[in-house]
């Protein structure tokens, strides 16, 4: 399920909050009444919330002092830079451009460019060999992690902490703003998600996985409530952490991996902005030439894309798990193509293996991240699986249901 972020909400709440910031208002609320009425008016009129042009120029001056302590300030500029006096011009002809412009100014403050020189003062939690070991083996197949240079990586071990958690706690409360992100070291956990006041388990995790990612990317409320539903154990990740190092990284990802996945058939029916949720959450793998990637009968929890190589699906008939004499290849998928989707849509065991052909490479997706973006490709995923039957009756000779990989 996906939650949609109506567009300008992020714009008007983030020009609200420096609003607030250069204001210190002793009274939040009436604030906040009186901001948003004459925002409103002066949209009728096409001017700026605060009136007069010198506070939207104050406040466009306020707004860079609060987030340019973090951030390198975008401009419209042709040569880059931006003084008083342009901004009291610009202003001066054009009031709602400028809103637009520090709106987008504050934007920029949450979308990290990682070109910028990184000069944060460092978070580390020391552990003990023991810790340190048992952490890598938690982390080791968390997919936002698989891009990360091994300096990045060794940052965010060192940054992440250890957290014992029992049955019936609430980890992540939806709503709440978000505080870090997780990594499951053991322990099951469900997943809640609220719709018009009704709260539904959507899914769960068993002792593997991670969550808490979404609030920290999209700077957003919570999108579910986490409850553990056995003891288990986490290693967080601090939200500073995890936006300098990994929502940076993502906007490196997201440049090598847009114009791929603007071709992709299969996510043509996501919007754009979709698509480049997408690329945020997942990871990149490679695999050697003969190196089994999914097993037949296996419990599902990876979406395939293949990005280079070629992948070879192979299926056995009976109650054999292990890949061996006796399959039979059944298909072929390279560049583009997508494979490993049929056990997450049926709920059901791998139907096939799949083996690299060569050296590949695969972007994945974990489970819960297909189902909460996948969800408007699901009408192609289908057409494409009664596909499946008819090439399996053709190869096998008679009908067999590819839903129930045990047949
Ligand atoms: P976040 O919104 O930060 O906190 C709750 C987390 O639950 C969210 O990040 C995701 O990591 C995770 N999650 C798993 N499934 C869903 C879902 N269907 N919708 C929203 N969040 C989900
Ligand atoms: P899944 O069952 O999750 O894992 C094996 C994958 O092989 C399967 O998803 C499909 O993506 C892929 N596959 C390709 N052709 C077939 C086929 N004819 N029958 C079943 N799976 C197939």
């Amino acid at each position: 399920m996906s939650i949609e972020i109506p567009e300008g909400l992020t714009e008007l709440l983030q020009s609200f909050t420096v609003e607030v910031l250069r204001n210190q208002p002793g009274d939040l609320l009436e604030f906040s009444l009186q901001y948003f009425t004459k925002l409103k008016e002066s949209q009728s009129r096409g001017g700026s919330p605060f009136g007069n042009e010198h506070n939207s120029a104050a406040a466009f001056r306020a707004a860079r002092a609060v987030i340019f302590a973090e951030e390198p300030m975008q401009t419209d500029s042709e040569n880059g830079e931006e003084d008083d006096e342009d901004v009291e011009e610009f202003v001066g002809n054009k009031p709602m451009r400028l809103l637009r412009c520090y709106l987008s100014v504050c934007a920029e403050a949450f979308n990290p460019d990682d070109e910028e020189e990184d000069t944060e003062p460092r978070v580390i939690h020391p552990k003990s060999d023991e810790q340190r070991n048992r952490l890598q083996e938690a982390c080791k197949d968390i997919l936002i992690f698989k891009s990360l240079d091994p300096e990045q990586m060794s940052q965010v071990l060192d940054a992440m902490f250890e957290k014992i958690v029992e049955a019936g706690e609430h980890v992540i409360d939806q709503d709440d703003d978000g505080d870090n992100f997780y990594v499951i070291e053991r322990g099951t956990y469900d997943i809640y998600v609220k719709l018009d006041a009704i709260s539904r388990c959507v899914g769960s995790y068993d002792n593997r996985g991670s969550f808490g990612e979404l609030a920290l990317m999209y700077n957003t409320p919570r999108a579910a409530t986490i409850i553990a539903t056995s003891t288990g154990a986490l290693w967080g990740l601090d939200r500073l952490t995890f936006r300098r190092i990994i929502v940076k990284n993502n906007a490196k990802k997201k440049r090598m991996y847009e114009s791929f996945i603007e071709t992709l058939p299969l996510l043509k029916s996501l919007e754009a902005s979709e698509r480049m949720k997408v690329v945020d959450v997942i990871g990149s793998k490679t695999y050697k030439d003969g190196e089994r990637i999914i097993a037949q009968g296996d419990l599902a929890d990876c979406f395939y894309i293949v990005e280079s190589g070629e992948v070879r699906i192979t299926m056995k008939r009976g109650k054999i798990k292990e890949d061996g004499d006796g399959a039979v290849e059944i298909a072929r998928c390279t560049r583009g193509q997508y494979f490993g989707e049929l056990a997450l849509v049926t709920n059901k065991p791998r139907a096939a293996s799949a083996y690299a052909v060569g050296n590949v490479k695969c972007l994945v997706m974990d489970v819960q991240a297909f189902e909460r973006l996948l969800g408007p490709c699901m009408e192609i995923m289908k057409r494409n699986i009664v596909n499946y039957e008819e090439q399996l009756v053709a190869l096998f000779g008679s009908n067999m249901a590819i839903t129930d990989s045990s047949a």
